[in-house]
Formats: C-alpha cells, structure tokens, sequence
C-alpha cells in the first residue's frame, strides 16, 4: 500500500467513527494537512448527517466549503464532540508533535473545544521518544530572536521557516535536535517564553483515539 492509501483508509475509519459516534446535526472540528484533506473529501458523504464543521484553517475552511459544508465561526459552538486531525508525529501515549503544515494554533484552539481528539495518521508516525521531526513553534515576527535564543537554550536548533506566515500573521521556528521525553512539560515550558503563541506540543491535550493506517488494516488504539 502506499503512503496515500494508508491515508485515505484511516480518514475513510475516521468518517466511519464519526458516522457511528456523533449525534445527528454535530459539529465536526477538521484539521489540517494531507491526512485531513482525505477526511473532509470522506467526510462530505455525511454532510445531510452532521450540523456543519469547525476549521483549523484557512486552507481546510475552503475545502470543506468546496464541498458544500457549512463551516462555522468557533465562538458560535458549544460542543463538538469530535475533532480529527493528522500529526507529524506521535508516541505510545497519544502525545502528538503537529504545525508541520504550520496551522498548529488554531488546530489547538479547536481541538481544546472537542470533546474526543481522533487522529490519523500512516503507520510513520508512531515513535518511541518524539523529537526527530522538528517542533514547529509559532511566535510573534518581532520576538524572532528572543524566541531563538531562548529555545537554544533549552537545547534545539531553531530555524525560521523561510517565506512562510501562518493565518494568524505570525511566523515559524522549527526546532531540531530535541530530545522530548516528557513532553508535557516541554510543550507548558516553550508555551512560558514571551512571544511564543503556542508550540506544536499536543501534550496537555493529547489524543483519546489514534486511527493509525498499517499494512495490515487500520488499527485503533486508546
Ligand atoms: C498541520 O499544521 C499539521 O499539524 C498537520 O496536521 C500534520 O502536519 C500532519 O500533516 P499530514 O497529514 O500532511 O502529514
């Protein structure tokens, strides 16, 4: 199987988990990337089921809109009770490295309304310690270099994503060399340094459901 058709067979289990979970007319909270892109295209077959979508991006409200799906503006939802989204990479306990698309915060802000975090992802993505991938931290332009310093200081590498600004006008540091082994703390630390919005660290809010896609089938872990 290649690595997309891993991703489509854990976005087709996540539309299925949300057919067989969500009441009638919920709203659905939908992330961002290559994986969630094959969710919303799964997705759209329920539409006359679900009350409409929450978007973690500019990018993700255009594809849902694309399918004629209502996406609604988060401040007017109370409840969601799913949110489904990929991850760059994530361990044993469900803790998730994400931004690699760079929509990190507001796939935070979404997720800390939903009820259950489902996440989809190819078998790649499931590591013992995380770290490898660099951890995208997004930061406001004019503390860059503060920014830097101090999460030189905490032992990464961290290097400006060239030409690239998030929907909220920010930017990127990506942060290489880190060794995160306990990345609850980790994530509560890079989030204390001024001019940080927030880092791609999903820690203190991990994932309750990992659809991962393996050559054997989906398999669900908890
Ligand atoms: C977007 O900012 C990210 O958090 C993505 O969810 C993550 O990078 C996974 O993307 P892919 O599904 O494209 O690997």
């Amino acid at each position: 199987m290649t690595q997309d058709e891993l991703k489509q067979a854990v976005a087709q289990a996540a539309a299925d988990y949300v057919a067989q979970n969500a009441p009638a007319g919920a709203i659905i909270g939908v992330g961002t990337g290559s994986t969630a892109n094959f969710f919303i295209d799964a997705l759209a077959a329920l539409k006359d089921r679900i009350g409409g979508t929450v978007a973690s991006s500019e990018a993700t409200r255009k594809r849902l809109e694309g399918h004629g799906m209502p996406v609604f503006d988060l401040n007017e939802v109370i409840e969601m009770p799913i949110y489904v989204d990929g991850a760059d990479e994530i361990d044993g306990g469900l803790n998730m490295i994400k931004g690699g698309g760079g929509a990190l915060t507001r796939e935070k802000i979404v997720a800390a309304v939903a009820t259950t975090f489902v996440c989809i992802c190819d078998a790649s993505k499931l590591v013992e310690t995380m770290g490898k991938f660099p951890l995208p931290v997004e930061v406001i332009p004019m503390a860059r270099a503060h920014v830097a310093r101090e999460l030189a200081k905490l032992g990464g590498r961290p290097q400006e994503r060239v030409g690239f600004i998030t929907d909220n006008g920010n930017i990127i540091l990506d942060v290489h060399g880190l060794q995160i082994t306990d990345p609850k703390a980790l994530e509560a630390q890079i989030n204390q340094i001024t001019g940080v919005v927030t880092n791609g660290l999903f820690a203190v809010r991990p994932a309750n459901v990992l659809l991962l896609g393996t050559a054997d089938g989906v398999r669900t872990l908890t």
